[in-house]
């Protein structure tokens, strides 16, 4: 089966979505939305909790820029921080609030109500309850329902990239520069796989967190966006920097729910099981407040050098425990359902893999080094976060970026559709064997443990180089199951997490310097001045 189309957008969070959304404005256009997930709406963006960054009575261009700088740990490119922090505001306003109706949390007098997370030196966030990325996905998604020229298909996994250098029946297409002419897909509920032909494809699948055993991000961050370009010949980036958020739940079977930043913004404090507050040693002039790598590895610190199982985040002797259940319901509700009031008592917390910030680099305009191809959201490296991510920018990322390509791909004469014919239909590797589930699960825990323990939020030489062993054989042993079975959606999923492992495992094992997300233990650390002028050095080996 082969289809065409003008634009095909893989992936239906926010940033795909505001891509899609730019797009339809030419009703002549006709755009492909497609996602794995069987709902629309099942996105990274859906569990974002805290909020997405604007622009607060306080604050101006220049404050967010030095923020997002800050947290960036110098490896952020001021240029786009300046761009996103002038023009992310106002998309937020004019997208969110006035044309979808985001119905973002506002004060007994009706104006806006900003939080502060970490690294933010004023209010700036806004919110809707503890689920804002929840209210801003369906706004979304319900938008792109209404429009006729937006085909969006649930149930339907990219498998590879079409580039005129891997595919093409052209012999002589090799010498061009690659082009991405769209995807081979499989529809999850047949088996088939189809040739989606487009001469703009915008990559915006989101992140990676499955790489790790303990994550907060859901099933479908498998890292297949960044797979798939990184086969196709894509410049990835920065792969080293995965971003651990500090607090996500610590109870047997809570699947690490993140426990958001903004309970920290609006007064939670993190204190060690037997009662005490260790930020103010780590980070003094941030206290609880500190960027995110800073108070993650804070909390590892504490964790390993006294033992303990996790630390805990009191909100209930901070806010009154109405505030509490009006503020923060979702996470009120899910940590009562694991036992604990957190109107009454601490929550125990943990570190856990949450964001990436390298990925296919994609510049102001969201392109890739791949004619054709666009890369949004957080399967992107456009430069912004650098070695760190500031928090609640990575919602206002997508937005900006996704509209901004979407504006691109508008504007551009030059990208022609491909003929069909020079396209061959997808050869299946094997059409017999089905993925066996032990195997499956297996190789997937495999993975998850070598990455964690690993290449988890201290590093070091011996531990890379075991990696990279590890996950070297893995990567032989999935390809081959990967060639000798019928293809479905998890088997895409596995190969897409070995290579994902194996990017990010190498790129950390290259980079021999401490900075910001990316900690060595055998580097020396500029960027934690103020643990070593507190703490000491840090531990030299963990336990698991
Ligand atoms: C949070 O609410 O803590 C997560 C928001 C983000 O990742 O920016």
């Amino acid at each position: 089966m082969c289809t065409e189309t003008d634009v095909l957008v893989i992936g239906s969070g926010i940033a795909g979505a505001a891509a899609a959304l730019r797009l339809a404005r030419d009703r002549q256009r006709a755009i492909t939305v497609i996602t794995r997930a069987w709902d629309p709406e099942e996105s990274n963006t859906r569990y974002a909790q805290g909020g997405i960054a604007a622009r607060g009575p306080d604050d101006d261009v220049d404050l967010l820029v030095e923020d997002i700088l800050a947290a960036g740990a110098g490896l952020s490119l001021p240029p786009v921080a300046r761009l996103l922090a002038e023009e992310g505001p106002p998309v937020v306003e004019r997208l969110l609030i006035d044309e979808l109706a985001v119905p973002f949390d506002r004060r007994d007098d009706g104006t806006l109500s900003y939080t502060r997370e970490g690294g933010h030196t004023v209010s700036r966030v806004l919110h809707v309850g503890d689920a804002t990325g929840a209210a801003v996905e369906t706004a979304l998604i319900r938008r792109l329902q209404e429009l006729p020229n937006v085909t969006l298909t649930t149930g339907v996994t990219a498998v590879d990239l079409i580039t005129s250098s891997h595919h093409s029946q052209d012999l002589h297409a090799i010498y061009s520069p690659i082009t991405c002419h769209g995807a081979y897909v499989l529809h999850r509920q047949t088996g088939e796989v189809q040739r989606l032909l487009a001469p703009a494809t915008v990559l915006a699948t989101g992140g990676i967190g499955q790489i790790y055993r303990h994550t907060s991000n859901p099933p479908g961050a498998r890292g297949d966006g960044l797979a798939m370009a990184y086969r196709a010949g894509a410049r990835v980036i920065n792969a080293e920097f995965v971003q651990f958020h500090p607090t996500t739940l610590a109870f047997p079977g809570a699947d690490n729910f993140l426990i958001s930043e903004t309970v920290r913004g609006e007064g939670g404090r993190l204190l060690t099981p037997d009662g005490r507050h260790f930020m103010d040693a780590y980070a003094p002039q941030w206290g609880d407040l500190a960027p995110r790598d800073v108070v993650a590895r804070a909390i590892h610190h504490e964790m390993l050098t006294h033992r303990y199982p996790h630390v805990l985040l009191d909100l209930a002797s901070q806010m009154d425990a109405p505030q509490i259940r009006e503020r923060f319901p979702t996470i009120y509700q899910t940590c009562l359902d694991a036992g604990i009031d957190i109107t009454q008592e601490p929550i125990p917390v943990v570190p856990a893999a949450h964001y990436f910030c390298g990925g296919v680099h994609a510049d102001a305009a969201g392109r890739t080094t791949l004619r054709g191809l666009y890369a949004v959201g957080e399967v992107s490296c456009t430069g912004v976060h650098g070695a760190n991510r500031l928090a609640s920018t990575s919602l206002l990322e997508g937005l900006l970026w996704g509209q901004r390509a979407g504006h691109d791909i508008a504007s551009r004469s030059d990208l022609r559709p491909v003929d069909p014919d020079t396209i061959p239909p997808w050869a299946p590797a094997s059409i017999h064997g089905v993925a066996d589930p032990v195997l499956l699960t297996r190789d997937k825990r495999a993975i998850q443990n070598v990455m964690w323990l690993y290449v988890g939020l201290a590093r070091n030489t011996h531990r890379l180089a075991r990696a990279l062993t590890e996950l070297d054989h893995l990567w032989g042993v999935i390809d081959n199951f990967y060639r000798a079975t019928r293809l479905d959606d998890n088997l895409i999923g596995l190969r897409s997490m070995a290579q994902t492992a194996w990017i990010v495992t190498n790129a950390a094992w290259h980079n021999r310097q401490s900075r910001g997300a990316h900690y060595r233990q055998d580097a020396e650390a500029e960027h934690f001045a103020s643990f070593h002028d507190t703490e000491g050095p840090l531990p030299n080996s963990v336990s698991e």
